[in-house]
């Protein structure tokens, strides 16, 4: 007898081809057949299954959309107002011009601004931006940015031309073989990579697409060194913000590593939950925005700017970004003391709080990550490797959270001593990149 929750995700992989609209909200990422698929609600970092069951989210917190908490009361509040009044209709929302003004006074470099609504197409709008700007095709690419064909290029013909960038096991498959060479890869940090990059397509680069940082600051002068090669090449730098945004300041993490691109992206955490999604640029970067054709029905309706002002404000207020670090360091330090404490291998990076992860640093981590999961799921924790704090994470939640993974932690170490981690699961150990369902 399945629970209501279990029972809708085994129908859906029957209906939905891959079960769910998102690699990294699928079950088998987490812990195969116990991990809740659905929410009925979710508040702070609150949620609760189809079933009533309540979980405390240590994970990424709506995949690093909701910066603020599920269900923010002033952002709600800014999107109820706006649905009230109609959220869509045959004239423009005026909340489209006053967050393209307020992204532009938070980053004051740009001067224009288009609005998406999800990171992936921010991005293959930023690519086409750049592309039509310079009149060029090829675009070099560090890190993940989103689905769509421009990015996935990267990996026709030479299949393994993402590893290090994508996840492991992702196939182009569907996009055009005549894409070929339109995307080269490079690793980030890598300045000889980079300039052999240049060496092989300055004079076809429109833009070079990156984060300006993910886990920890660039050494220094290197974001320097990528900014004057591109525009050595003629070529416009652009910085995808769409998960390290709003996460360290107000604005891109560029503001605070003081390098300008020509574009920036955002997106998640700018709506907290609701979808939006934001192309900024310098006046001459964006010209191509004017002559190519980049239009779309639902960038037009009001939600979204009227929870990305509203969010934009919260975050300003209670600067969220000192929040998280502050939780993060919390972590951090609890993941190092007590993997000490129970003599289990965790390894903790020092990158930024905000992004705080671990591993298990152990040939059987895969398996004891599932363990983990599985255990503080019967805790009521949705638990992971990675957690991306927010401003619901209290530090009452924080001490019952440490409380947990002081348990779980020396459950996992007795099993290891013991050589039952596998023996211990009650499912499958959880996938570790792309695969088929069914
Ligand atoms: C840096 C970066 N760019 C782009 C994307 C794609 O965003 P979305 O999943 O909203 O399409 C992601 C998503 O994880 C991301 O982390």
């Amino acid at each position: 007898m399945f629970s209501q929750t279990e029972s809708l995700y085994r129908h859906a992989k029957e209906r939905i081809p891959g079960g769910t609209q998102l690699l990294s909200k699928r079950p088998e990422m987490f812990a195969p057949d116990l991990w809740p698929a659905y929410f009925r609600e979710a508040r702070g970092c609150e949620v609760w299954d189809l079933d009533g069951r309540h979980f405390y989210d240590m994970t990424h917190n709506g995949v690093g959309s909701c910066l603020l908490g599920y269900a923010h009361p002033e952002v709600s509040r800014a999107v109820i107002g706006r649905i009230e009044q109609g959220s869509m209709c045959t004239l423009n929302a005026p909340e489209e011009v006053a967050l393209a003004d307020r992204l532009c006074e938070i980053h004051p470099w740009a001067q224009q601004v288009r609005l998406t609504r999800t990171g992936g197409e921010t991005c293959a709008v930023a690519a086409r931006i750049a592309r039509a700007t310079t009149d060029r095709s090829v675009i070099a690419v560090c890190g993940y940015h989103g689905w769509q064909d421009w990015y996935l290029a990267a990996n026709l013909g030479e299949s393994d031309a993402l590893r290090g960038h994508l996840l492991p096991g992702l196939d182009p498959l569907g996009v055009p073989r005549e894409l070929r060479g339109t995307l080269v890869t490079f690793p980030y940090g890598d300045r000889a990579a980079f300039q052999a990059v240049l060496d092989a397509c300055a004079d076809r680069l429109a833009a070079v697409f990156m984060e300006p940082c993910r886990y920890h600051d660039p050494a220094p002068g290197y974001l320097e060194f990528i900014r004057d090669g591109a525009h050595r090449a003629g070529a416009m730098l652009v910085f995808d913000e769409i998960t390290i945004g709003w996460r360290a300041c107000l604005g891109g993490s560029h503001l605070r590593l003081g390098v300008t691109p020509d574009i920036a992206v955002f997106a998640k955490a700018l709506g907290n939950g609701h979808p939006i999604g934001a192309v900024i640029g310098t006046t001459a970067a964006m010209e191509g925005a004017h002559g190519s054709f980049i239009s779309s029905t639902y960038w037009t309706e009001s939600v979204g700017p009227a929870a990305a002002l509203a969010t934009l404000r919260v975050m300003q207020e209670t600067r969220v970004w000192e929040h998280g670090a502050e939780a993060g360091s919390a972590w951090q330090e609890r993941w190092r003391a007590l993997g000490a404490k129970h003599g289990l291998p965790v390894a903790v990076e020092d990158g930024y709080p905000c992004l705080a992860h671990f591993a298990f640093d152990h040939p059987q981590a895969n398996l004891m990550k599932t363990l983990y999961t599985q255990r503080m799921l019967h805790r009521g924790f949705l638990a992971s490797t990675a957690i991306y704090p927010t401003l619901a994470h209290s530090p009452e939640i924080i001490e019952r959270y440490g409380e947990a993974i002081d348990a779980v932690f020396g459950e996992v170490a007795e099993a290891l001593a013991q050589d039952a981690v596998e023996k211990q699961l009650e499912g499958p150990p959880a996938h570790t990149g792309f695969r088929r369902l069914l």
